[in-house]
């Protein structure tokens, strides 16, 4: 296994007033956007920020990131890169619908957070001519027209020291397969699904050993 889950226990304990208040209003814009917007075409669903924020504030008392490069794929509003940033982070995300990377923006910058948010697919490309055609694609939301957003970040994937992704039930394996191939050795990858929660698993091994 390349992908190895790092065990620690996740405290849960008081969450400080600035987080809670940039959490309150991340929920009413989320929702304000939900009850409005007729476009949900990677499907926008929010994880459970809360659960992301206490995830990564662990990742950060137990020094488990080689380093402070964040990524968080498919960012929809970018709350968990705004958290991220928040915690110390160079924080940025990938979204590949516009008017969820305009609201990821306008949330960060109403709060006056330096994170990045890029509009494309966080698919590197050529991701599967790399990995000789090995790498399955299948199961993931595809845009054949979608931006390279790492080249528009000028960060390319294998430099992410965390990312953190809630993929579909579909996209799960996937996710977890594009990280292993294509992150640094030592990154962490963080997954939310409703089942576990959130998951940090970090990559060890030589890919090539793999594919
Ligand atoms: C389940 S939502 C999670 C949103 C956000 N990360 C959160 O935790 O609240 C998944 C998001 O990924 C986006 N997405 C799906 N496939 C993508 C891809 N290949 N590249 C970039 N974004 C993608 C969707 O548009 C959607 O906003």
């Amino acid at each position: 296994m390349a992908l190895v889950d790092v065990e620690i226990i996740i405290e849960r304990s008081k969450i400080p007033r600035s987080i809670e208040k940039f959490l309150h209003e991340a929920n009413i814009r989320t929702e304000d956007y939900l009850n409005h917007s007729r476009v949900r075409p990677g499907g926008f669903v929010p994880s459970d920020f809360v659960a992301a924020y206490y995830a990564l504030r662990a990742v950060v008392q137990h020094n488990l990131a080689p380093g402070r490069l964040f990524c968080e794929w498919g960012s929809g509003f970018g709350v968990v890169a705004s958290l991220a940033s928040q915690l110390g982070f160079d924080a940025c995300g990938i979204e590949i619908e516009e008017s969820l990377v305009d609201a990821a923006r306008d949330l960060a910058d109403a709060h006056y957070l330096p994170v990045e948010f890029a509009l494309g697919s966080y698919i590197p490309e050529g991701a599967n001519e790399a990995s000789g055609g090995d790498f399955d694609l299948e199961g993931f939301v595809q845009d054949d027209g979608a931006n390279d957003a790492y080249d528009e970040l000028q960060i390319g994937l294998d430099e992410f020291d965390v990312v953190f992704c809630y993929p579909w039930p579909s996209e799960e394996d996937a996710t977890g397969r594009l990280f292993d191939y294509c992150a640094a050795e030592g990154a962490l990858l963080l997954t939310y699904t409703q089942l576990d929660d959130v998951r940090i698993r970090r990559k060890e091994g030589d890919p090539e050993d793999l594919y």
